[in-house]
């Protein structure tokens, strides 16, 4: 009997140890959107690390190119990263990290480089 209170105490520990967690505060919200051509330009180059600057990989990259491709294209690409419909390594997760209008303004950067 003893046992089963002492049980039941630990439990309740543990349970009252979990919902404080559960009620830390939520994470700030995204800053708001700078889509003014700087604001893009700083966009685009979170991609460079991997596509490479302006979009073009560098030679003997596996990495696809960005630049001049169809803006449908890429948006199409991203929303579906973003949606986790396209199958994906990295970019489903990065896709996350772009409102919808922040998309369409990098698919509509990368279009417009020269390839
Ligand atoms: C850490 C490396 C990395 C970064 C940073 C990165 N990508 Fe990607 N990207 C990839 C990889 C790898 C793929 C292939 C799909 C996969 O495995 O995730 C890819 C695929 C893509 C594709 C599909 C291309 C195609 O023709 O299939 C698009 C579009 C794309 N990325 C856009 C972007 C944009 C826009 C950014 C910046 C906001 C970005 N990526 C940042 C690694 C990266």
């Amino acid at each position: 009997m003893m046992r089963t209170a002492r049980y039941l105490a630990a439990a309740a520990a543990t349970l009252a140890t979990g919902f404080a967690v559960a009620q830390q505060p939520a994470p700030p919200a995204f800053a708001a959107s700078n889509l003014s051509p700087a604001g893009v330009r700083a966009l685009a180059a979170n991609c460079a690390a991997c596509h490479g600057t302006h979009g073009k990989p560098a030679p003997g990259s596996t990495l696809a190119g960005l630049a001049g491709k169809p803006k449908d294209e890429l948006l199409t690409a991203m929303t579906q990263f973003k949606q986790g419909k396209k199958p994906a390594t990295v970019m489903h997760q990065l896709a996350k990290g772009y409102s919808d209008e922040e998309l369409a303004a990098l698919a509509d950067h990368f279009s417009k480089q020269a390839r």
